[in-house]
């Protein structure tokens, strides 16, 4: 009998590195592959479905404005109960540290369904930074039945839990193989604003920000810095996807609308946002994804956040925390734009995150722990 897999995700970073493993399970034999979508997000996962042309067998949209965490939660576990009756998964996979993919690992736990988390063992240890998605990964680290950790790091923060070492496997992250395999088919940006803006004569910096954590006081300072680089060099363009969220789109739009040179452009689909890594002088985020996409461009990364859960981009030297006050903003970005040196010494030169085979290896473990014999952990 085939071995059924549910892979089950909400937004558009877990359709990213969900995306490889799809493909690889659905090209095995023995395995039969469905994709469940909560929908947490309702255009960034439509817009990433159709760049990796997945075409969900259900579809919970649970998406309301101004959703609460709680709103996601019991959305999506009133939704899945009638999926799980009909598709009888024998292994749901969710993936990272969102509240869909808390919730789909709780929804399966509870019909005793094993569970399989893609990107385990990501650690700040502190549950307000970042906030919930500290939580919900240490939730889900509870609940699943199969790691598969990114890195050594993620791996033997697990182990250091007391999970069984045979049931925590060493991957390399997924997003990897999803940059390896978009980067060979490399379209023109579909975006207006980015086809505009010349790439060979300015120095762009891409600039992201959507945590909760950051929400209120601290997004507000990253405004007032993004505005004061800007000013300060002439021969910089800053493009600022703005995150669909109000509390964040509202104070992105008041502080900065009219800024000479920063572009606050909508969402970017994948593919736009690759391309803007890929030539961008640096990257200023509080984004986990684009501290991993980063280095496979050898990009450096400003995290604007109090602490990481991706310490190896720290430890090759591509990235650097400096938190959201002004003043520390500013200041590392001035001193890369003004420093050959510290650029320089930026560039990664070893990617820590993987080596784009994470989904084969994801496929052949599930495939070897999960035959008739073995499922049913
Ligand atoms: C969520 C994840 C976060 C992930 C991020 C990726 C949680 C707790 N957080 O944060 O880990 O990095 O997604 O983007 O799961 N909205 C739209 N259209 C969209 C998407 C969002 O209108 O396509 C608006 C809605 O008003 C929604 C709000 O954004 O209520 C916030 O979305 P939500 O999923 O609650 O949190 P995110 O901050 O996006």
């Amino acid at each position: 009998m085939a071995l059924k897999v549910m892979a089950v995700f909400g937004t558009r970073p877990e359709a990213i590195k969900l995306a490889p493993v799809i493909d690889e399970l659905r090209q095995r034999d023995g395995v039969e592959c469905r994709v469940v979508v909560t929908a947490q997000h309702r255009e960034m996962i439509d817009q990433a479905l159709n760049i990796f042309e997945i075409r969900p067998d259900a579809d919970l949209n649970i998406m309301r404005p101004d959703q609460t965490l709680d709103d996601v939660v019991c959305r999506a576990l009133a939704g899945i109960a009638p999926v799980f009756e009909t598709m009888e998964p024998d292994v749901v996979l969710v993936q990272g540290d969102t509240t869909s993919a808390l919730a789909m690992a709780l929804a399966a736990s509870h019909r005793g369904i094993t569970v399989g988390h893609v990107e385990a063992g990501l650690r700040t240890h502190d549950k307000a930074h970042p906030f919930p998605e500290e939580l919900n990964r240490q939730m889900i680290g509870r609940l699943a039945d199969l790691h598969f950790a990114p890195t050594e790091i993620a791996r033997d923060n697990l182990l250091a839990e007391g999970i069984a070492s045979d049931r925590v496997f060493l991957t390399g992250n997924t997003v990897v193989d999803t940059l390896l395999r978009l980067s060979t088919e490399i379209r023109e940006p579909v975006d207006d604003t980015l086809r505009r803006i010349d790439f060979d004569k300015q120095r762009v910096i891409l600039v992201t920000a959507h945590r909760r954590e950051n929400f209120g006081a601290p997004l507000e300072h990253i405004a007032t810095a993004v505005r004061q680089i800007a000013e300060e060099h002439a021969d910089v363009e800053i493009v600022l996807p703005v995150h669909p969220n109000p509390r964040v789109s509202a104070v992105m739009r008041a502080a900065l609308a009219n800024v000479e040179r920063v572009h606050l452009v909508k969402p970017l689909n994948y593919s736009d946002l690759i391309w803007v890594l890929a030539r961008c002088y640096f990257a200023m985020t509080d984004s986990g994804g684009i501290q991993e996409e980063a280095p496979t461009f050898k990009k450096p990364v400003l995290v604007m956040r109090e602490k990481t859960e991706r310490p190896e981009g720290i430890e090759a030297g591509v990235a650097k925390i400096v938190g959201t006050t002004v003043y520390r903003l500013v200041g590392a970005a001035s001193d890369l734009l003004n420093n050959e040196g510290v650029y320089a010494s930026m560039r990664a030169r070893k990617n820590p995150y993987g080596d784009g085979h994470a989904a084969a290896r994801i496929a052949d473990i599930l495939l070897e722990t999960l035959s008739d014999t073995a499922r049913k952990l």
